[in-house]
């Protein structure tokens, strides 16, 4: 039997933790964990993933703030308010929201952030320590720690012996979730859009993930059976049964097809999606620890 790996309760897990060391930080220290969110623009993904994230972080007992700027806000103002978040005590995790406008350089932005604020872990720092097996020390981006989280519950914390294949080589996902692999001992290799014969390198995984954003790419035939499939996806497709101009969420995966093969895989909804914000808040928590030395 495929076993579903159910995002939303482990994010429940992982929530009821931070929540609990909040109140205990609070009740010892009086710091009270700070989350300050950037966006930029009317992007409607956007807006809705940082209404989730404002939420979670107040349900955790967080001082949580958003910055909600104008499509037309200069790189100049933006810097501005990241270097003034950076001197915020009251802040301790600063996240931009991508993809910002065209016109600014998000590569500018986020090497901007405070290393010991970045709770994206997108910084040189973050990715170096990361690159270099420092996980423990470094933020680690959000959707590869959730994920990462997942393959533990099924196969533990080393993963010796198995193959794991990333397709997408994303900064905020394929890569930091290679390195991710590669440190808990997999073989890992990334696949991408170049890749030769891509579905006869998935079926040599162990553990499969995909992060590309193409609409249930993956299909059932390019799963090992009994692999486990880490669906990173998140793509809104049209939904003609559903009612006119109606849309669905659908991962990265083919869900139906690969769940007969799999022998683990995460759903869309409710799978790595849940994690991801409860790692952003597990990160700001961390960051706030630290500043109580
Ligand atoms: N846009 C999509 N995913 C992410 C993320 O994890 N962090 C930020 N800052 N923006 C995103």
């Amino acid at each position: 039997m495929t076993q579903v790996i159910d995002g939303k309760l482990i994010a429940e897990d992982v929530l009821t933790g931070v929540k609990k060391a909040t109140s205990e930080l609070v009740a010892t220290t009086g710091i009270i964990p700070g989350i300050a969110v950037v966006i930029v623009g009317e992007d409607p993904a956007s807006q809705v993933y940082v209404a989730s994230k404002g939420r979670k972080a107040r349900e955790c007992g967080f001082h949580s703030v958003q910055h909600t700027l104008d499509e037309t806000t200069s790189e100049e103002d933006l810097v501005a308010l990241v270097e003034s978040l950076n001197a915020d005590e009251a802040i301790h995790g600063i996240l931009v929201q991508l993809p910002l406008p065209k016109h600014i350089d998000a590569a500018r932005i986020i090497q901007t952030i405070s290393p010991d604020k970045d709770v994206d872990g997108f910084n040189f720092i973050n990715v170096g320590k990361i690159g270099t097996g420092e996980v423990e020390t470094a933020f680690v981006p959000c959707t590869p720690a959730g994920s990462m989280i997942m393959i533990e519950r099924i196969h533990g914390r080393d993963l010796s012996g198995l193959n794991a294949v990333v397709v997408g080589r994303s900064n905020i996902v394929g890569k930091p979730m290679a390195n991710l692999l590669l440190a808990a001992n997999a073989t890992v290799t990334i696949a991408h859009s170049r890749t030769k014969d891509l579905p006869a390198l998935c079926r040599t995984a162990d553990i499969l993930v995909a992060a590309v954003g193409r609409p249930q790419m993956v299909k059932g035939d390019w799963v090992k059976p009994g692999a486990t499939v880490i669906d990173v996806g998140i793509n809104r497709i049209p939904a003609p049964e559903k009612g006119e101009g109606k849309t669905r969420l659908v991962g990265d995966v083919d869900y139906p097809e690969a769940a007969k093969v799999a022998g683990a895989i995460t759903p869309v909804p409710g799978g790595v999606g849940p994690m991801t914000i409860a790692m952003l808040m597990a990160n700001t928590l961390k960051s706030a620890y630290r500043t109580a030395g």
